[in-house]
């Protein structure tokens, strides 16, 4: 049994294969939390042991015990306004216009399985995979009741958490935060890893010391964004990749979020992750249910490396859905880069039959073909083939496509309109917009009302036209802006603080009609790159465009932030043509294919215009996906160099069973006179031996992992790596 209930004191225990997560509903009902980390097999309430702290309050039903107070012992859900001066976990306004929310005790329940989230992304588990805890807190004074969703999945390690918020009353009450996660943790000294960027350059990894007082990451953009992801991970100063203590936190959610860490006047730890509360109110009327996104959690005693493992089999196994969760994915040829805006049924036909000479699979036409669209000002909303560009229609394109032996894919951008298109021109009130005030342009486009039911139906009606117009096979999902000026039609003035998570539910909505109704469509998230690369959109996409920076150096270091929660099978990355378009820089052609096989592999760029030598070179790289591509998606992914801090990148694929193992990377610049680099291996089998591919040499498992692998010579910068051991 994972949950386990001490009825007496109760104490309820969720264990994992190696780790617990223990919490108490004490002698006043208020739920606090005792333990996430190591399994003690132990009621770990002996920890707490609080002194009179000044200026932190005592609830009026410990009399005169000064040591009771909400401001200092750790909790489960926090609610704000009753003493607690803490970041808190749930906010709400009464009908009487007072906000306090003073959570106990009330019930629990035990189910097996799963617990799902109507209407949102979670993770999914068979019945005897998972167990599920409910217990229900309920304010002491209004009849606000919050259950806290707990579901354990032992074999992952894994705990996820959500909320759902009742109003048991008769009038209405306004939750203003609700978030998904609260976890206190009282002992220790930690660290945070959170992931920053900006367009072209996402999740670059940073680690700092937490400071007393609250430290933020988050996103009020509308979507995840490029410029926090929604993920962060609390780590002991000592962690490393491969010893220490650290916990991951991961939100299952594409919209606005916020994570907000607070160390305390005890020098305690807060973390408290969900829906940016600056972009949300909620009414919730007699009788109505909230449901709060879930979060992903998981504690590692074994450094970050084990901690991103239980993560990418999370993510694979029990977020990715579909036809293509696991399969090997076909390799593309996309032909932004090659042609942006400018193509014609022949040019992309063209490129089509260099691609099938040299073995790609799919062809995937991006942006342009529809409506008027010859540049970014025009056209999104109109999602009807352009025929002066692609003359006899997307039909004939896509059966020449497939006489040549590929299939065909298309990009999408469904959430925005252009105010140059015929949507805009007949239903200009779809697009998001103040009644009475300007809205903010970007990429000259405004963004449609996803929340509205019309706008939901008009994309299912249109998207379902193109796609069952020609056999389509794929489908990129971009979205090209963040989002403001919000205001739906749809809900009175008074409501509109529930809009930007409306937003998301629409689009959560749309996006579970259309893959429903083309289960063998592969659908491929996109923002401007990696701008919505979550948790959320892989229920939805199992693959994800990294980032429009296709510079393979560049590459590493996002593809290296990325890896920390999403599994390489997750990640979008293509070679691209020199000078790189992003940055301008030059590497070798086989760097370049080495970094995009780190991920679901393709190319954008006219292959047409490659030397000869080049193009035996992309036939070899495909060759070599076909054959790596089981172990690089199913197979354990290192991180072996940290490409922030050292002169290369390299990472490690290893075999589940230790059988064979793939080391690639980069080499950053090149030196005279030093001797080679050599890099330790990890995962492998130490009694087993290992023969190199082209060679005779012979290692043991143990001399890879301790003596490590001779790298190749670097000669110019960014010398690929590319070395494959099989067992013998
Ligand atoms: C975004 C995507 C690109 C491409 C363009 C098209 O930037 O990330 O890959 O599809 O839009 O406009």
């Amino acid at each position: 049994m994972a949950i386990q209930i001490d009825a007496e004191k109760k104490i309820f225990t969720l264990e994992t294969d190696h780790t617990m997560y223990q919490m108490q509903a004490d002698a006043y009902g208020v739920l606090r939390h005792l333990w996430y980390g190591a399994k003690t097999g132990c009621d770990m309430s002996y920890l707490q042991d609080y002194p009179d702290v000044g200026f932190s309050g005592n609830i009026y039903a410990a009399g005169n015990d000064r040591t009771y107070s909400l401001d200092t012992l750790p909790l489960e859900y926090a609610g704000a306004g009753v003493g607690d001066f803490r970041v808190p976990a749930v906010a709400a306004v009464h009908a009487d216009g007072s906000s306090a929310l003073d959570l106990r005790y009330y019930s629990h329940t035990v189910k097996p399985g799963k617990y799902g989230i109507e209407g949102l992304p979670a993770v999914y588990a068979a019945e005897d995979e998972a167990e599920t805890l409910e217990v229900v807190l309920r304010d002491t004074a209004s009849a606000v009741e919050v259950t806290l969703l707990y579901a354990v999945l032992p074999a992952l390690d894994l705990v996820t958490r959500c909320a759902r918020i009742r109003n048991l009353g008769e009038t209405p009450v306004t939750l203003t935060k609700a978030a998904s996660l609260c976890l206190d943790i009282s002992r220790g000294s930690w660290e945070w890893v959170h992931f920053h960027g900006r367009h072209a350059m996402e999740r670059q990894m940073e680690r700092r010391l937490l400071f007393h007082g609250i430290q933020e990451i988050g996103s009020t953009r509308g979507t995840s964004s490029h410029h926090q992801n929604p993920t962060v991970l609390l780590c002991t100063p000592d962690c490393t990749e491969t010893a220490g203590a650290c916990i991951g936190a991961a939100l299952v959610y594409s919209g606005s979020h916020q994570t907000r860490l607070e160390c305390d006047q005890l020098g305690q730890v807060r973390m408290v992750m969900g829906i940016h509360p600056d972009l949300f109110r909620w009414e919730l009327k007699a009788g109505e249910t909230f449901s709060t996104p879930e979060v992903m959690l998981s504690y590692s005693d074994t450094g970050l490396e084990t901690l991103s493992h239980h993560f990418h089999q999370a993510i694979r196994e029990h977020i990715c859905r579909g036809k293509y969760q696991l399969a090997e994915r076909p390799v593309l040829i996309n032909n932004w880069e090659a042609t942006y805006f400018g193509f014609d049924t022949e040019k992309i036909l063209h490129i089509a039959e260099e691609a099938a000479r040299l073995g790609v699979d799919m062809l995937v036409l991006d942006d342009g073909w529809f409506g008027k669209r010859d540049d970014d000002c025009s056209g999104l909303g109109d999602w009807f083939v352009n025929e002066t560009k692609l003359s006899g229609g997307l039909h004939d394109l896509v059966e020449k496509i497939k006489g040549m032996g590929m299939r065909f894919g298309i990009w999408f951008e469904p959430e925005m309109i252009s105010e140059d298109s015929d949507l805009y021109r007949k239903h200009p009130d779809w697009a998001i917009r103040i009644p009475d005030r300007a809205p903010m342009r970007s990429r000259y486009q405004l963004v449609l009302d996803m929340a509205n039911p019309e706008v939901q139906e008009y994309l299912f009606r249109v998207m379902s036209d193109v796609l069952h117009s020609a056999d389509i096979s794929y489908v990129k999902w971009d979205m090209n802006r963040s989002i403001s000026d919000w205001y739906t039609r749809t809900l009175p003035a008074d409501r509109q603080g529930e809009m930007p998570h409306r937003y998301v539910l629409g689009l959560y909505a749309l996006l579970e009609r259309l893959t429903a109704a083309f289960p063998d469509v592969l659908f491929e998230g996109c923002s401007g790159g990696g701008g919505r690369f979550d948790a959320g959109m892989l229920y939805y996409c199992p693959q994800i465009w990294c980032s429009d920076d296709t510079d393979a150096y560049e590459r590493t270091k996002i593809q290296y932030g990325t890896s920390f929660f999403y599994p390489v099978s997750a990640v979008g990355s293509h070679v691209s043509t020199v000078p790189n378009h992003q940055t301008g820089r030059i590497t070798p052609f086989e760097t370049r294919g080495t970094v995009a096989m780190a991920g679901s592999f393709g190319y954008e760029l006219d292959l047409n215009l490659l030397s000869d030598g080049e193009k035996q070179e992309v036939a070899e790289q495909i060759r070599q996906f076909k054959t790596y591509g089981p172990l690089i998606h199913n197979g354990k992914y290192y991180r072996l160099t940290n490409p922030m801090a050292e002169d290369a990148a390299l990472w490690e694929f290893a075999a589940q069973d230790g059988s064979e193992v793939l080391v690639q990377g980069m080499l950053f610049h090149a030196e005279a006179n030093v001797l080679r680099r050599t890099v330790q291996l990890r995962g492998l089998d130490a009694e087993k031996r290992y023969r190199l591919d082209g060679t005779e040499q012979v290692y043991t498992g143990a001399a890879l992992m301790a003596g490590g692998v001779l790298l190749p010579k670097a000669w110019g910068d960014y010398t690929p790596v590319t070395m494959h051991f099989s067992e013998v």
